[in-house]
């Protein structure tokens, strides 16, 4: 019988790669966690319904990636495509934006689902941490949001990333652009994909990357000239303190984001090292998604960072991490007494916070030695009869090979203070 492989867009983290991932997740959350936002965790499954409304039924998400699946009892669900509608969702649901406390500030991290064509950066199955601050309109948050995704980038090691910057407008001054856009675009040489996108979600097509469609967009008119005074007043004062913040961003026009949602600021992190699916991350402002969903006129913003492609990012930049051994001790026991010896030490070690593993499986001297060294271990304990006999195990510091005889019943208390 062949063996199972992971499906078709996927993979699995396995140690030692698997580490960066944890490392990754804990450096993009700290910031947020010291900036008072709190952890939501939601299913990984929805309501089809939430995503089509949230989401958008125009969008490639909803129409060509969802997972969705009929239950036994006639739910219709889909795996989650992304985290802003399910956060709002649970929100909501939870009353969060009714305890007088807004912006309600949250962070989630997890794994989710779009049926995309894989290639290298792009999975069926990925990961991300993202962040979203619900029912506030300041451009201080938006501005927040962005440093601190750039702050935790920045304490991964990354440098070779961009933000690009733009600003979609409102229900103001969107619609009147939209029009103005579709006016001009239903006058050009297009695919007949392209033209049904016109009428759907025209901004998109700005976004198309074929060259000879983006030589006929060049007199096309911009969001720029359209924006109402709000909209821009709103948008100067995000770079301005993005600016005042020494956070260096793009302006960038074409900026359109693949979710329906966006209002105002949006943004993407885009690192050059990764070829063709170089955004990080992204994100921006949703103001209207709330009563999309059926809540409260609700402004909200927020971001999420991609963990796999972040971990790309620092393998293109050679970024390594300092990620410090995870073991301190560890014990090789040499015969049925040692075993039961040294494992009574490991065990005290780690109740006292000391991580410690040890030899398992009565290995020979060189074979146990060997993974004491590939666990990084500071220290080593190895006991044989001998010593035992004498009351002692011996200890060894695996930097200066330097080896001490030291008491059994001590040993513990001498790693203890050894490790400080
Ligand atoms: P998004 O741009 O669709 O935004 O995804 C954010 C990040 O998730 C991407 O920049 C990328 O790093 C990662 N990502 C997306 N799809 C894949 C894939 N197929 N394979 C690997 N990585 C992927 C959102 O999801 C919005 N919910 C962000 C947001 C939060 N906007 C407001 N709040």
């Amino acid at each position: 019988m062949s063996t199972f492989q992971a499906p078709k867009g996927t993979y699995d983290l396995t140690p030692p790669r698997s580490a960066k991932f944890l490392a990754v997740r804990e450096a993009i959350s700290a910031p947020l966690r010291d900036s008072g936002y709190g952890y939501i965790e939601t299913p990984g499954f929805e309501n089809v319904e939430l995503f089509a409304r949230g989401v958008g039924e125009s969008t490639d998400i909803v129409t060509k990636e969802m997972y969705t699946l009929t239950t036994k009892g006639g739910d219709q669900l889909a795996l989650r495509p992304e985290g802003t509608a399910s956060v709002l969702r649970a929100a909501l649901e939870a009353n969060l934006h009714k305890l007088g406390n807004l912006p309600v500030k949250l962070w989630y991290s997890g794994s989710y689902y779009r049926y995309e064509r894989p290639q290298a950066g792009r999975y069926r199955h990925f990961s991300q941490v993202g962040a979203e601050a619900i029912g506030t309109e300041d451009p201080a948050l938006d501005a927040e949001l962005i440093i601190l995704a750039d702050q935790a980038y920045r304490s991964l090691g990354l440098r070779q990333f961009r933000i690009l910057l733009n600003s979609l407008g409102d229900k103001e001054c969107r619609p009147v652009y939209r029009e103005a856009l579709q006016t001009f675009l239903r006058d050009l040489d297009l695919d007949e994909e392209t033209r049904r996108r016109i009428e759907i979600n025209p901004l998109r097509v700005l976004d198309d990357k074929r060259a000879d469609v983006q030589k006929q967009l060049t007199d096309a008119p911009k969001l720029r000239d359209y924006l109402c005074d709000a909209c821009k007043a709103y948008h100067e004062e995000v770079r301005a303190l993005l600016t005042a913040a020494g956070v260096a961003f793009e302006d960038d026009e074409k900026l359109v984001r693949g979710l329906d949602y966006y209002t105002r600021t949006t943004f993407e992190f885009v690192h050059d090292g990764l070829g063709s699916q170089s955004a990080v991350g992204g994100g921006g402002r949703y103001d209207g998604l709330s009563e999309m969903i059926g809540g409260p006129e609700l402004p909200s913003v927020g971001w999420a960072l991609g963990v796999d492609r972040t971990v790309l990012a620092l393998e293109a930049e050679g970024v390594e991490l300092d990620l410090p051994a995870t073991t301190s001790v560890y014990a090789v026991p040499l015969g049925d007494e040692a075993r039961r010896a040294l494992f009574a030490v490991v065990t005290e070690l780690r109740r006292a916070g000391i991580a410690a593993d040890f030899a398992f499986g009565g290995r020979g001297l060189k074979g146990a030695m060997k993974s004491a060294n590939r666990s990084g271990a500071r220290y080593t304990l190895v006991a044989g009869e001998r010593d035992l006999a004498e009351g002692v195990v011996q200890l060894k510091d695996m930097e200066s090979g330097e080896q001490t005889a030291v008491p059994l019943a001590e040993a513990a208390a001498e790693l203890a203070k050894r490790l400080g």
